[in-house]
């Protein structure tokens, strides 16, 4: 996946106006967004295709997908068929599990982005110890995409090392959550914000101010 400018916004708001408003004050600068149950649940799977219809960009479902097979299956059928471009499953159910999702994906012609380790403190407790377990399986199964967290850099310097330097990564939990996007840069090939910019006074701005730090 190319991300522009290497930011992805978690678009984790509830109202459709709200979410318009944002996308429209910062497609200039992004073509991929990350949307997840609050906007979903809120406003149903449909607001995937809405989005995609108005917005010239990639939807990243962060559905985090944590079900056996035959239910994971059907579960990225559908939302892949909302017309998302990639979903997100988490690694610690499994290789069926994660199998039945890779290849319904492929079958549809999108992607799976596979979560090893997750990027809040409470995270350490069950998902560290077996995160480089995680993205292990994931390259011998063939993924090419993996989640691992902004706010612990040692952990996605390691989870970099397992995946290979060809892997795509993508890291959530830079501003709100403590992360640093040009540090989360280093190692990974696009930072996730969501509230550092969605609940500025001004997104673009906040935006831009991202951007421009990475540069620097
Ligand atoms: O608002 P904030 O920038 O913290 O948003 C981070 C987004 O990434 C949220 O949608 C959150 O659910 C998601 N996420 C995360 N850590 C993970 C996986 C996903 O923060 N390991």
């Amino acid at each position: 996946m190319n991300v522009k400018n290497q930011i992805i916004l978690a678009l984790d708001v509830e109202e459709k106006n709200k979410a318009y408003e944002i996308l429209d004050q910062t497609t200039e600068y992004l073509d991929t967004i990350k949307i997840g149950y609050p906007i979903t649940l809120a406003l149903g799977p449909s607001i995937i295709t809405s989005i995609k219809e108005e917005y010239d960009v990639k939807i990243i479902a962060d559905f985090k997908v944590a079900d056996i097979d035959a239910t994971n299956e059907k579960i990225v059928k559908t939302t892949l068929n909302y017309g998302a471009d990639a979903i997100i499953v988490h690694g610690f159910t499994g290789e069926d599990s994660v199998l039945a999702c890779k290849n319904m994906a492929e079958k549809l012609d999108k992607e799976i982005f596979l979560l090893t380790e997750m990027s809040h403190p409470g995270a350490d407790k069950f998902l560290k110890p077996v995160s480089l377990d995680i993205a292990q399986m994931g390259v011998d199964l063939g993924i090419k995409n993996y989640v691992a967290p902004a706010t612990k850099i040692d952990r996605l310097k390691k989870i970099r090392e397992v995946v290979g330097k060809d892997s795509f990564i993508i890291s959530p939990g830079v501003g709100f959550q403590g992360g640093n996007a040009k540090d989360t840069l280093q190692y990974s090939n696009a930072a996730i914000v969501g509230r550092s910019i969605y609940n500025a006074s001004n997104p673009k701005k906040a935006l831009e101010e991202i951007i421009e730090s990475i540069k620097v």
